[in-house]
């Protein structure tokens, strides 16, 4: 795994230099280092279930693996264990730019991205209230910084990398020099908490050291649960806060040519914080979440509308949709794949070379894709329909896949085409077996609405679904 995790940071790093011309020096980093202040905005906006999300993500861990593991053991007993929820593709990337946006955008690597500022992003639903927001990325050596990667000074290893972190990604969020200084690492973090000035949802991302990517779940697990410890005794941390802990994906390893990644990227994830109830303490929820599960649980928890992608049908954490009295549905796994994603204008065809040009992946080239439409007309999983800058920018056109499943799904190019959803009875828990109604769906047959140029593209992602079989 670590070599292999080297060898995908090279590579994506090889890309980057090729891709970028505008990669900061270390002499600029140090004189921006300088100068640049974090913004700290704060607000108090009431939320059904939570006043405050916080979410940290660590990297690749299969599900079992984690479960072993007793530091996790121990932070699963402090609040409640979600046995059923997934990341969403491979590899690391994509799966940030999905917590932050909504989708994936067919992305298949872990290049260089920047996305245009026509997607929104979840800070432009914050915005809609006022709900102040930041991400802490340990090691970022500024606030705002938007280089590739920020390594070790002493070391040279990898320390802090752009690629983990999911709203720096997003011109929406960055172009605005204010919302990128709300972008800012630990120290700030830590800055916040003394002066009680911490935002009301933020995103950690530990060092790849910390986060047990050039580790073990061993070595991170044992990092998170020290590092969660001392906030889950600060009272100000912990006052109506929602933390979830989860990881990016489960194993990834490109060089075991015999792997099957047969786990269907289910992630060992926890719910944390002043929130949970005692009486659920140690207790599961086993209903199916995926990385859209955290926007939509966001929007239902504060009244914000969806971005209209993947977040406007997926699943509600059971905490908050008690409260909303939304009833999540089931999803059989059977046919759900969730280890790879759609073309779209991210596909670059990189994984194609780490399989030794055999045939398992093919290059289809993104600049065949244009960015997919949002939905902009649904009520989505949260209730309050789409943002109003997503209906303005798409406005007479329609979605390009349907966003209002619990899953990713995609008619045109066969990706979870087989996949059964129900409805819960509206009075079942999620640990229950008691039958569902018969309000079954499966989404074949019934697609997205429009499709830009196929042909080609299309015969090559045939190619990679049945080789991905
Ligand atoms: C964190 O960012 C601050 C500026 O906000 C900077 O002074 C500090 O050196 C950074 N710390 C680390 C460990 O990168
Ligand atoms: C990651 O951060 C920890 C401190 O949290 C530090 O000990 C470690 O050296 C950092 N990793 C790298 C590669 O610098
Ligand atoms: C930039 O973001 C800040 C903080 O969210 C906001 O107050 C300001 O209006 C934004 N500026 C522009 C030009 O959008
Ligand atoms: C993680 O690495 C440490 C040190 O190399 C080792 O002792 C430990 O057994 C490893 N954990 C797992 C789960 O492989
Ligand atoms: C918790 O937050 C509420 C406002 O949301 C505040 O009234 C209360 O004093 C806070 N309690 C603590 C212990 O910080
Ligand atoms: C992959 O599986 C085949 C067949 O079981 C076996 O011969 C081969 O050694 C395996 N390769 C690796 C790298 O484990
Ligand atoms: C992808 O996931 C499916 C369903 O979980 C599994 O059957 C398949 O083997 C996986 N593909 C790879 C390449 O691991
Ligand atoms: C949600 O409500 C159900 C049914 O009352 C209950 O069994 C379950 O524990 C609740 N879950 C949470 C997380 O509050
Ligand atoms: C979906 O199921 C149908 C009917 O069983 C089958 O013909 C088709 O090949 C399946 N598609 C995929 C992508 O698995
Ligand atoms: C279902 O839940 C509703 C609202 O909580 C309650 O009024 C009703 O009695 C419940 N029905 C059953 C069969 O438990
Ligand atoms: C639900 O399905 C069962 C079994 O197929 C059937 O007996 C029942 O009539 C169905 N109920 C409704 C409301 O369609
Ligand atoms: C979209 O998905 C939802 C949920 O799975 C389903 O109810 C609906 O019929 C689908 N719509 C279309 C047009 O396929």
């Amino acid at each position: 795994m670590k070599t292999v995790a080297a060898l995908l940071s090279m590579a994506a790093m090889a890309h980057a230099l090729v891709a970028t011309t505008s990669e900061p020096s270390l002499s600029q980093i140090k004189t921006a280092a300088a100068t640049t202040l974090p913004e700290s905005p704060v607000s108090n906006v009431k939320g059904v279930a939570f006043d405050r999300f916080y979410q940290i993500w660590m990297e690749n861990v299969a599900y079992t693996d984690s479960a072993a593991d007793p530091n996790m053991q121990w932070l699963a007993s402090q609040g409640i264990l979600l046995t059923n929820y997934h990341g969403v593709t491979h590899p690391s990337e994509p799966n940030y730019c999905a917590t932050g946006g909504g989708d994936t955008f067919g992305m298949d690597w872990d290049d260089w991205t920047q996305i245009p500022s026509n997607i929104s992003a979840v800070p432009d639903l914050l915005d809609t209230k006022g709900i102040s927001w930041a991400a802490y990325q340990e090691h970022m050596p500024y606030p705002g910084f938007q280089g590739f990667n920020y390594s070790n000074q002493e070391t040279y290893e990898d320390d802090y990398v752009r690629r983990h972190n999911p709203v720096v990604l997003y011109d929406t969020v960055v172009a605005n020099e204010t919302r990128a200084r709300q972008i800012k690492n630990f120290t700030d973090f830590e800055e916040d908490l003394a002066n009680n000035k911490l935002p009301q949802w933020a995103f950690f991302t530990p060092n790849i050291t910390n986060d047990a990517h050039d580790t073990n779940i061993t070595f991170g697990a044992k990092w998170e649960r020290h590092w969660m410890s001392a906030l889950l005794a600060n009272e100000y941390f912990m006052n109506n806060t929602l933390v979830l802990l989860t990881f990016d994906e489960d194993m990834y390893d490109l060089s075991d040519k015999n792997a099957t990644f047969d786990q269907g990227n289910r992630v060992y994830t926890i719910l944390l914080g002043g929130i949970i109830p005692d009486d659920l303490k140690g207790t599961q929820d086993d209903t199916f979440y995926t990385h859209y599960s955290s926007i939509a649980s966001v929007s239902a928890n504060w009244g914000l509308p969806s971005l209209g992608r993947w977040d406007c049908g997926a699943n509600i954490f059971e905490i908050v949709a008690n409260k909303t009295g939304y009833i999540n549905y089931d999803v059989d796994l059977t046919n759900l794949y969730l280890n790879h994603t759609y073309n779209g204008p991210l596909t670059t065809g990189m994984l194609e070379e780490y399989f030794g040009g055999s045939s398992d992946l093919k290059k289809v080239a993104g600049s065949a894709w244009t960015w997919p439409v949002p939905n902009t007309d649904a009520k989505c999983s949260a209730g309050n329909g789409v943002l109003e800058a997503v209906k303005e920018t798409y406005s007479g056109m329609s979605a390009t896949y349907n966003y209002t499943s619990p899953y990713p799904w995609d008619e045109a190019s066969g990706y979870n085409v087989n996949v059964t959803a129900t409805r819960k009875t509206s009075n079942s828990t999620s640990n229950s077996n008691s039958s569902s109604t018969n309000a079954t769906s499966t989404t074949s047959g019934a697609g997205r609405s429009s499709r830009i140029s196929l042909g080609a593209a299309f015969g090559s992602m045939v190619a990679l679904l049945v080789l991905l079989q």
